[in-house]
């Protein structure tokens, strides 16, 4: 029905990073496409730039937010394990016990998860829910890793669906399969429980990342995911007017959409601009998609995502 987009202001671009680790501009480009991303202010967090896009998203759909009956907030870096970011939301947007609210992890798959879960809640109840991806990467990055902190930016992208909504979604699935080749552990209390070993506990809470390994799991899912939804719904290939892919890396798009006989111009790119925005990667790209009017009306929009668990998943939308 609507959707919604906030990034930061603060852009940080490759040379930026220059001074940061040992890197060159040339390198980023030429291995992820990532050219800048953008970083949250120190007063930002997951769920301010959540509640920015989720704004727009229901002014798009023409909803007020007392509609709303489900928040589902897919994210890997709330700021607090509890309070759920979700619940944050529904009050910055003045709720107040009226609608569910929810966070769902699901690494860069997050939105699709989020999507295929909020669908089945309205759909039989003819109710809105606000569905929304956001991530804060730049906070559980190691800023002296070279191999990570090229890859993340932080984002929020939201959609609202519902009754009266003009498009439909024809399938999705998602899945999983546990894989450690990315990976954040939980800060415990190493240093104060008397029921703990007494250990290093220096950057434990940063991104972890088999970076050919994933690659290699991005274009196979992306595959599959294209085989999957063409057979759930016996289109054809030709059929797909439009794809967008979690946006990781520019060579895992090409890869992804060269696998699947899809041609590049089919496929929405904004890598090069905010970089691995993990679960807001999804919703700002169809977001921003709609904006330069590459979706029309009645279009069949494929939207596909992998990440850490490792999970991946699609949804086709007619729009
Ligand atoms: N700048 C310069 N050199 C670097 C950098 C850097 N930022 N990072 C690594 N290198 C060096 C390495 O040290 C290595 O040097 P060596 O040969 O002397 O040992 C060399 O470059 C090659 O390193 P690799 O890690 O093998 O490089 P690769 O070609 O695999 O590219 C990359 C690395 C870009 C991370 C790639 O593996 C990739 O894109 N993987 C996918 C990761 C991804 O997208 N993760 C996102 C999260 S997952 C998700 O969203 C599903």
């Amino acid at each position: 029905m609507g959707t919604g987009a906030y990034v930061p202001e603060r852009v940080l671009t490759n040379t930026d990073l220059e001074k940061i680790v040992e890197t060159a501009d040339s390198w980023i480009v030429e291995r992820t496409g990532i050219k800048e991303r953008r970083i949250a202010a120190p007063e930002e967090n997951t769920v301010t730039m959540a509640t920015m896009a989720a704004r727009q998203a229901l002014k798009n759909a023409g909803l007020a937010a007392e509609e709303l009956s489900y928040i589902v907030l897919a994210t890997n870096t709330p700021p607090h394990f509890y309070p759920a970011g979700a619940i944050q939301v529904q009050d910055a947007l003045g709720l107040n016990g009226k609608a569910a609210a929810f966070d769902l992890q699901a690494g860069c798959c997050g939105f699709n998860y989020a999507l295929y879960v909020a669908e089945r809640l309205v759909a039989p109840e003819g109710k809105y829910a606000l569905v929304i991806g956001s991530d804060t990467n730049s906070r559980f990055t190691d800023w002296t890793d070279r191999g990570t902190c090229i890859l993340f930016g932080d984002g929020a992208g939201a959609v609202v669906i519902g009754p009266g909504s003009q498009g439909r979604i024809l399938a999705s699935f998602v899945a999983s399969s546990l894989n450690m080749n990315l990976y954040c552990e939980t800060e415990f209390n190493w240093e104060v429980s008397p029921f703990l070993p007494k250990q290093d506990t220096t950057a434990r809470h940063y991104i972890f990342m088999d970076g050919r390994d994933i690659f290699k799991f991005a274009v196979n899912a992306t595959k599959e995911a294209i085989r999957r939804i063409l057979e759930m719904t016996g289109l054809e290939r030709e059929e797909l007017d439009f794809l967008i892919i979690h946006q990781a890396n520019w060579r895992i798009l090409d890869a992804g959409a060269r696998f699947a006989k899809v041609p590049m111009d089919k496929v929405f790119v904004n890598v090069h601009r905010y970089g691995n925005t993990s679960a807001a990667s999804v919703p700002i790209a169809l977001h921003e998609a709609l904006g330069e009017g590459r979706i029309k009306k009645g279009d069949k929009v494929l939207l596909i995502s992998f990440g850490a668990g490792a999970t991946w998943g699609a949804a086709l939308l007619e729009w």
